[in-house]
């Protein structure tokens, strides 16, 4: 159900969230299903529709950083950290304070709580007026492609309420960085790229939807493929290689512009994956920066594993 963002729908959409309803809307990475954090009920309604499993915890969203300081621990160490990258697309994975609202479905049990606060104005505009954080996750259905547009969650969700912001301009989900350690550590690359140690394999066990096939669109996905194969459409990305959704080619970025790739590729991945294609083949991708975070989702999407 898509609706437009006027100041009555923000507010309705703000009211229906403190009542234990879920609407979905829009922040700079992709568009969220959000519920408010210390309700119950509505946190296990986010996990039914989406068929995600209870032991993957949800990022809870904030209007400001002063808002979730009452909700988890600042580590000192961190205080700079948090102060670069409150509002740039990062979530933080901190100690949840011993006394706490939020539900223990939000944490899916565990001692901490990832938070982070969107920039996107809309989000913030809800945010603000529910006053209080809301847990979202991805407005996709567990193991499927990231919506970047109301669109996408409405074909997903056609009965629940998402804010059309129009599409997403980052394209890809935050980054969610570990500081409960000593050192930063990303667990999950994503739209910026902070300066932090990147994750080992053990410690990947610490974000637990990153273990699953991720990101996934219905046909099998091929990774560093340089030209299109018969009955297969083909992602590419930098000077000319054209865009032709019928004959299955989509360029990221005709410019080689990575955070344009980011933008892109959730759009690419659904648009690709229709008849008559077999499959989707992508050409190798610069492993810079964001880059990183685009590879990172492609082997998700190319994986054989489904746990
Ligand atoms: O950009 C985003 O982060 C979007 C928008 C809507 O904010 N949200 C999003 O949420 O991508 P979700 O649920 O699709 O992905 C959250 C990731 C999962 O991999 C989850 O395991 C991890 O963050 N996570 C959440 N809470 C955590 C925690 N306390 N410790 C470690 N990882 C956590
Ligand atoms: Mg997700």
């Amino acid at each position: 159900m898509k609706w437009q963002p006027t100041p009555d729908a923000l507010e309705k959409a703000a009211q229906l969230l403190k009542e234990g309803k879920l609407i979905s809307f829009p922040t700079e990475t992709v568009y969220g299903l959000g519920a408010l954090a210390e309700n119950d009920v509505a946190v296990t309604e986010i996990f039914r529709r989406k068929g995600r499993p209870a032991k993957n915890p949800l990022i809870c969203h904030f209007s400001h950083r002063n808002q979730f300081e009452d909700f988890v621990e600042i580590p000192a160490d961190h205080k700079s950290f948090i102060e670069t990258y409150w509002e740039k697309g990062v979530s933080f994975v901190l100690p949840l304070k011993k006394e706490t609202l939020i539900s223990s479905k939000v944490t899916a049990g565990g001692s901490t709580l990832a938070v982070r606060v969107p920039s996107h104005p809309l989000a913030k505009e809800l945010l603000e007026k529910v006053g209080k954080p809301v847990s979202a996750p991805s407005a996709n259905k567990s193991m499927k492609v990231s919506p970047t547009c109301a669109e996408d969650v409405d074909e997903a969700f056609p009965d629940i309420p998402v804010l059309d912001g129009g599409a997403c301009t980052g394209g890809i989900e935050s980054s969610v960085v570990d500081l409960t350690t000593p050192q930063p550590k990303i667990l999950r690359p994503g739209l910026v790229f902070p300066e932090a140690d990147p994750t080992s394999s053990s410690e990947e066990l610490k974000s637990p939807g990153l273990l699953s096939k991720h990101y996934a669109p219905e046909r099998p996905v091929f990774l560093n493929i340089t030209e299109p194969r018969i009955n297969q459409a083909h992602i590419t990305f930098g000077p000319g290689k054209k865009t032709d959704l019928e004959a299955g080619l989509f360029n990221l970025s005709p410019s080689g512009d990575l955070q344009e790739a980011a933008r892109n590729l959730y759009r690419a991945l659904r648009d690709l994956d229709q008849p008559p294609f077999k499959a989707i083949t992508i050409c190798p991708l610069p492993q810079e920066g964001i880059g990183q975070a685009l590879q990172d989702r492609l082997s998700r999407a190319a994986s054989k594993v489904n746990t």
